[in-house]
C-alpha cells in the first residue's frame, strides 16, 4: 500500500488489515495506551474545500501518534495561484512524510501521488472519499459483529461517498443496494468494477430508483446531503428531486428491526432525513464520525511508518 487514492486500489488482505488496525489503535486509544507510531513524521493536509471531521481528525490522529501536521488551504498555498502539482509535489516530498489533499477533481489527487515520492491521502474528491468509507465500514462491523453478508442500502445522491461504499463492500462481501433519482445514478464503471469484485467476494450490489426497495431488509440504512460541496448553485433543484428519497419513518421502517442509521455528515435535517431519524437511539453517526480518527490512524500508520 503506497497511497489511499480510492477504496478500489486495496486488496482484500489490505482492507482487512486496515480494519484490524483500526480496531487495535481505537482500543488502545480507549485505554490510554500511548502509540507515538509516527514519533518525528509530519503530514501536510491540503484542502481546496471545507472541512471539520477530516481536518480535525488527521490533526488529532497525527498528534496521538506523535507527528506534526500542517493544514494547508489551497487559497493560502501557491497551487491556488497556478502553480503546477507537479512542482507542488516534488517541493512537498522534499519537506513532507505524507500529503493529505481534499479537492474537486480525483486525476488532481492521482497526479500529485504520482509527480511526488511520499504518500498521498484522499481526503475526498467528487469521486471518492475512502477515509469515510473505510470508518463506515468499521462502524458496520463494531454494530453487527461482522461484514460478510450484512445488507448495507445507500439512498440519495450517487456521488463519492457512494461510490466509495460500493467499492469498500464489494472488498467486505457486504451486500450494497443504492437508490437514485434518474440523472443521480453512480457512475456506471465504478458499479460494474464494484458488481464484479462483489461477486467474488460473495456479495451483491443492487441498483435502483425505488427507495423502498433498496431499504427492504437492509441491516444499515445510509444517507449523504443532496447538494455536495461545489454544487451550492444546484440546491433547490435538488431538493425538489430528492424529496422522495428523504430517509423518513416510513421508509426506516423497511429496514430490519434492529437496523442502524448512518450518514457521513455534515447532515441537514428535514431533507436528506428527518429529524427523528439522525436523533434516534438507533443513528450511530456519532460513533461513526469518531472512527473517523481511528481509521485514518490506521492508514497513516500502514503509509508512514515501517509497520
Ligand atoms: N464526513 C466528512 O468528511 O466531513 P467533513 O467534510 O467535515 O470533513
Ligand atoms: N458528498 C459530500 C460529502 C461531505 C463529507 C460532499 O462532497 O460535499
Amino acid at each position: 500500500m503506497k497511497h489511499l487514492l480510492k477504496i478500489s486500489d486495496l486488496t482484500e488482505t489490505e482492507f482487512t488489515n486496515l480494519m484490524s488496525l483500526t480496531q487495535k489503535l481505537k482500543t488502545e486509544n480507549k485505554k490510554g495506551v500511548d502509540h507515538k507510531l509516527l514519533n518525528g513524521k509530519t503530514l501536510g493536509m491540503i484542502f481546496a474545500k471545507s472541512s471539520t471531521r477530516t481536518r480535525v481528525s488527521f490533526e488529532v490522529g497525527m498528534h496521538q501518534l506523535g507527528g506534526y501536521s500542517l493544514f494547508l488551504s489551497s487559497a493560502d498555498i501557491q497551487l491556488g495561484r497556478g502553480e503546477t502539482i507537479y512542482d507542488t509535489a516534488n517541493v512537498l516530498s522534499r519537506y513532507l512524510d505524507a500529503i493529505m489533499i481534499r479537492t474537486f477533481k480525483q486525476s488532481d489527487v492521482e497526479e500529485l501521488a504520482s509527480c511526488g515520492t511520499i504518500p498521498v491521502i484522499n481526503g475526498l474528491t467528487d469521486e471518492h472519499h475512502p477515509c469515510q468509507a473505510l470508518a463506515d465500514l468499521f462502524t458496520i462491523y463494531e454494530q453487527k459483529g461482522c461484514l460478510t453478508g450484512v445488507k448495507l442500502a445507500y439512498v440519495g445522491d450517487g456521488n463519492n461517498v457512494a461510490h466509495s461504499l460500493a467499492e469498500a463492500c464489494a472488498i467486505a462481501g457486504v451486500n450494497f443496494s443504492v437508490a437514485t433519482p434518474k440523472g443521480y445514478e453512480c457512475d456506471a464503471e465504478i458499479i460494474d468494477r464494484a458488481e464484479q469484485r462483489a461477486r467474488k467476494n460473495g456479495s451483491r450490489i443492487m441498483v435502483t430508483t425505488d427507495p423502498q426497495e433498496a431499504v427492504a431488509n437492509a441491516d444499515v440504512v445510509y444517507t449523504d446531503t443532496w447538494v455536495s460541496m461545489g454544487q451550492e448553485d444546484e440546491k433547490k433543484e435538488r431538493v425538489g428531486v430528492f424529496m422522495p428519497y428523504q430517509v423518513n419513518k416510513k421508509l426506516f421502517s423497511q429496514a430490519k428491526p434492529d437496523a442502524v442509521f448512518l450518514h457521513c455528515l455534515p447532515a441537514y435535517r428535514g431533507l436528506e432525513m428527518t429529524e427523528d431519524i439522525i436523533d434516534a437511539p438507533f443513528s450511530v453517526v456519532f460513533d461513526q464520525a469518531e472512527n473517523r480518527l481511528h481509521a485514518q490512524k490506521a492508514v497513516m500508520v500502514r503509509l508512514m511508518s515501517a509497520q
